[in-house]
């Protein structure tokens, strides 16, 4: 995204394909592969916007042959594709893609794999580019990317480019995020390395800077003067799946805080940049995270708060506690839910609090940014107090029904005067249509154009890191005392609603429709002097 232009690509066929180069999943046989990576490169397909030129390269310790990859990858695509498969542009893909087997500590699998790719270079012209992708677990990262070193698989030339994806969780705390990036940057120059967050791939937080900073008549009340606070709510139906062995050493803070929400708390937050040059965003997100108040533990005590569910009702579904899950301790202490408040000590932002939330198995799927602006400072009607009138709000909602609405106040018709808060909304899809996506399709695109826009620079992970350390430390050192605190199906701990109260505020619940004609909310008789 070098610069805001909507007709560089979409997937509904616009826009121009990407270079030639090959793609090599490391991790081919896994999840995030047979779910989001085939099937997005599948719709990148579908959608023209691959060359022809072109080779997926998998990698795994399972010992397929290629034949039995491709047939394993069918079978895939068939239950997992984000629409119907249309078989040509299957079939185009599915001959294009290989497979390489073996230990990824083993230096015997990475002379196979240049050997592999040269093959591909020669038959498929893929003109030695490569986009190395790590869906690996994270004890893997520094693994292979030293052994892509040592192979001579990194090297760039004038015309050719060498790109590693690394996944996340990029480190687990500020000392082996640092450990991490130093470990890359002997082998990788930064510009060779992709920092990848799965949240800047969907279209709503991407729309965010589009939202800000290709209209006029938001930036000037994007401020302390007119915004009473912030809310970022990324809430989960599901629980932890088949993931309690990685979510036991994770937990709700590493998991979510300082990667996917801090993306969209800096995009929220940041100045407008010099220009959409992926430096010039960047350099803007990241005095965001440098401006955000540094916990002291005092602070941690007060302003940040964690919980684990208990069994609950999710759906109408009777659903486990976490502490039951697969591979949980059922001692567990690992927070499933956090909700922390902010303080940006910047001009625009000193003085207005950024709450956040997240947590599994939560009463709804949601995921949105709400800017709450203040009061109006008096109302015209004379008799009506301040306090009646609800206050603003912008809601840009990520997920599930992406779209953005703006809610204000109206007079509900009728011979009395009432005001009632209503909605003025935009939804993606009545506008665009719905385009079949996993979320990756951006940026796998985007890295084989070479534009990082979307991805983290090492300093933003450390700077991210550092937000959230003083509170894994002072967590560390008092384990809770009442997990499970929250139900399972419910909005989490009762003290995630006190954070608020203590400051006159409340947490926006989500499941409401503030434009629904038949329940207004808010309103307020207004004596206008008839009877
Ligand atoms: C992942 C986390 O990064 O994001 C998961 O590891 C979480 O625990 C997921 O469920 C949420 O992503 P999304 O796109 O479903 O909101």
């Amino acid at each position: 995204m070098g610069s805001i232009d909507t007709t560089r690509y979409s997937l509904d066929g616009q826009g121009t394909p990407a270079g030639p180069c090959a793609m090599v999943i490391f991790g081919a046989a896994g999840d995030l592969a047979k779910r989001m990576l085939i099937p997005a490169i599948y719709n990148l397909a579908r959608s023209r916007l691959l060359p022809d030129q072109f080779a997926v390269v998998g990698v795994s310790i399972e010992p397929y042959s290629t034949e039995q990859f491709r047939e394993r990858a069918t079978e895939n695509m068939h239950q997992l594709s984000t629409g119907p498969v249309d078989q040509d542009s299957w079939g185009w893909l599915a001959n294009r893609i290989h497979y390489v087997s073996g230990d990824f500590r083993d230096s015997n699998l990475y002379t196979q794999l240049r050997a592999t790719l040269d093959r591909v270079q020669k038959e498929q012209s893929t003109e030695g580019n490569c986009l190395f992708y790590l869906a690996v677990s994270p004890e893997f990262f520094p693994v292979v990317v030293q052994h892509l070193g040592a192979a001579d698989l990194t090297k760039e030339s004038n015309h050719v480019w060498r790109r590693v994806v690394i996944e996340k969780p990029f480190g687990r705390d500020l000392a082996s995020a640092i450990a991490l990036n130093q470990c890359v940057g002997q082998v990788l120059k930064e510009t060779q390395t992709y920092r990848i967050d799965h949240y800047l791939g969907k279209e709503t937080v991407q729309n965010l800077l589009a939202f800000r900073f290709a209209n006029g008549i938001f930036e000037p009340v994007w401020n302390r003067r007119y915004v009473d606070h912030v809310q970022v709510t990324v809430a989960e139906e599901l629980g932890v799946e088949l993931r309690g062995g990685y979510y036991e050493t994770a937990g709700a803070l590493r998991d979510m805080v300082p990667n996917h929400i801090f993306q969209l708390i800096t995009l929220a937050a940041m100045e407008p940049p010099i220009s959409f040059d992926a430096h010039a965003v960047h350099d803007e997100q990241i005095k965001v995270l440098r401006a955000i108040q540094q916990f002291s533990p005092e602070r941690v005590l007060d302003h940040a708060v964690r919980g684990q569910y208990g069994e609950g009702t999710v759906n109408g579904k009777h659903v486990q506690a976490y502490r039951d899950e697969p591979q949980v301790a059922p001692d567990s202490q690992t927070p499933t839910y956090v909700a922390m408040s902010l303080q940006i000590d910047s001009w625009r932002w000193a003085g207005v609090p950024f709450y956040l939330r997240t947590g599994k198995r939560m009463a709804k799927r949601v995921t949105q940014v709400v800017i709450r602006f203040r009061k109006p400072p008096l109302v015209l009607f004379r008799k009506t107090s301040v306090a009646s009138v609800t206050p603003n709000e912008l809601v840009i909602n990520i997920q599930p029904d992406e779209g953005i609405s703006l809610s204000f106040e109206a007079k509900i018709p009728g011979p009395v005067v009432r005001v009632g808060a209503v909605n003025m909304d935009f939804q993606y899809s009545d506008y665009f249509g719905t385009t079949p996506s996993t979320g990756y399709e951006t940026l796998i695109y985007d890295c084989m154009m070479g534009d990082p826009t979307l991805f983290q620079r090492a300093d933003m992970v450390e700077a991210g890191w550092a937000v959230v350390e003083p509170v894994l430390d002072v967590w560390k050192a008092l384990p809770p005392r009442d997990f499970p605190n929250y139900a399972a199906g419910s909005w989490g701990p009762a003290q995630a609603d006190e954070l608020l109260h203590r400051d006159g505020r409340e947490w926006r619940d989500p499941v409401r429709h503030v434009h629904r004609p038949t329940a207004p909310l808010a309103q307020t008789a207004v004596p206008t002097g008839k009877s």
